[in-house]
């Protein structure tokens, strides 16, 4: 749900010692702007650093065994 009460067109999940998976109408660009080719209404955003295909997680965070810590308070 957004802020105003209406219903979320996206939302990300933060996935323990994972990835971030976006669902919904988003865009993925570059730091220059350029977009980022997807062919899914889902994807996982790779944080630990280790994927061969980023932005995008191909489990490679469970290789490298990262731990992503506490969630924020
Ligand atoms: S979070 Fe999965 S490979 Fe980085």
């Amino acid at each position: 749900m957004n802020p105003d009460g209406g219903p979320a067109e996206s939302s990300i999940v933060v996935c323990p010692d994972g990835p971030l998976i976006i669902r919904g109408s988003f865009e993925i660009v570059t730091p220059s702007g350029d977009a980022v080719p997807r062919d899914r209404q889902t994807v996982a955003l790779c944080r630990c650093g280790a994927s061969a295909i980023k932005p995008y997680c191909d489990g490679s965070h469970k290789m490298v065994r990262f731990r992503s810590g506490p969630p924020a308070a």
